[in-house]
């Protein structure tokens, strides 16, 4: 159950980080103005003397007769003592909204809604919320750039006259800091092919960790987990579960990895050409890996799918030595 989005968690969530920001806006805001008091105390008075007008402007209403002339009275000495304090903070270089609340989505002051009509930022904090969800059964932090190393490539061709397997992953690896770096919404699809411990994992996760962290809506799942997550939405359908395959289709970067190795069913084969083909339709970028050889994949998905994805997508083929056993024997050196 827990590997499922739950709609009102994630409303619970977003509630609580808006919670947390108006907070943080109230005692930065205190701690703001105890900086002010100590470095000119009359401040302090001011800002009380402000307050308490209104509350006589209350008592005055209160009294009833001829409040009129006193109200107008405390007016005009009001806008004194803020045009005062405002002279102040311009005396003393304080920006002059240095004594306002500031939050971080001044549309709806962190409150989330504005007239009942959930705000944009709430619609984010609910998507990262989701995509945060859906990507935690992935090591994304351990695979980045930084920890890929060419030196597990050979640089001797495995022809003569051809590249070496080093020269092609250096191309690779530059490629994908590019790809990541300058992602967009519309960026091309990527299709990274090649044996297994090529690599092919690892530079998915530093695409996705670099994309995240560039504020882009980024699903990081294997075929098999994507698979498993649908299925049991499928037969657990209710209100509170969101649709994991709508931020699939949606989302801004979807990354496939090990495609293929999931059990292949009639639904299986569906759901990720159907997944895959939205994609394409709407020309959002998928990032595929597999082992799979071109023939196996449109066996699979269709070469219509495939063609489509291969025609938009940019071919990565992966080579060199099983990588995975290097690392092993190394630790016995
Ligand atoms: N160039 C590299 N530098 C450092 N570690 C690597 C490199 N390529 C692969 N690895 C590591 O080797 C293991 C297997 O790589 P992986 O990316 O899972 O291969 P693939 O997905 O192609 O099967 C992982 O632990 C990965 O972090
Ligand atoms: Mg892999
Ligand atoms: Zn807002």
């Amino acid at each position: 159950m827990g590997k499922m989005i739950d709609k009102k968690e994630i409303y619970r969530k977003a509630d609580n980080i808006l919670y947390e920001r108006r907070k943080k806006a109230q005692s930065d805001l205190e701690f703001r103005k105890e900086l002010l008091y100590k470095r000119v105390p009359r401040v302090r008075d001011l800002e009380k003397e402000i307050a308490s007008a209104s509350i006589k402007v209350a008592r005055a209403v209160l009294k009833g007769a001829n409040v009129a002339e006193e109200i107008e009275a405390l007016k005009i000495s009001n806008l004194e003592k803020q045009r005062e304090l405002k002279q102040i903070l311009k005396d003393n270089d304080y920006p002059h909204d240095y004594l306002d609340i500031r939050f971080i989505c001044e549309k709806c002051k962190d409150a989330g809604f504005i007239d009942g009509i959930m705000c944009e930022c709430m619609k984010k904090i609910m998507r990262k919320e989701i995509y945060d969800d859906l990507n935690k059964l992935s090591p994304l932090k351990l695979s980045t750039f930084q920890t890929f190393s060419l030196d597990y490539y050979s640089d001797l061709p495995i022809r003569e006259g051809e590249k070496s397997p080093r020269e092609i992953m250096t191309f690779i690896y530059e490629f994908c800091i590019k790809y990541a770096n300058e992602f967009s919404k519309n960026s091309q699809s990527l299709l990274m092919r090649g044996k297994t411990g090529l690599g092919k994992t690892h530079l998915s996760l530093a695409i996705a960790n670099t994309t995240i962290e560039n504020g882009f809506g980024v699903i990081y799942i294997s075929a098999p987990n994507m698979i498993s997550k649908l299925e049991k939405e499928r037969f657990n359908s209710s209100e509170t579960f969101a649709d994991s395959e709508e931020y699939f289709i949606n989302c801004d970067l979807l990354i496939i990895d090990d495609l293929g190795t999931e059990f292949s069913t009639q639904f299986s084969n569906s759901m990720i050409y159907n997944i895959v083909n939205s994609r394409i339709l709407m020309a959002k970028p998928t990032v595929i890996s597999s082992n799979l050889s071109i023939k196996e994949l449109e066996k699979r998905y269709t070469e219509r799918m495939v063609s489509r994805l291969i025609g938009e997508n940019l071919r990565l083929e992966f080579v060199g030595e099983d990588i995975r056993q290097k690392k092993r024997l190394e630790n016995f050196r």
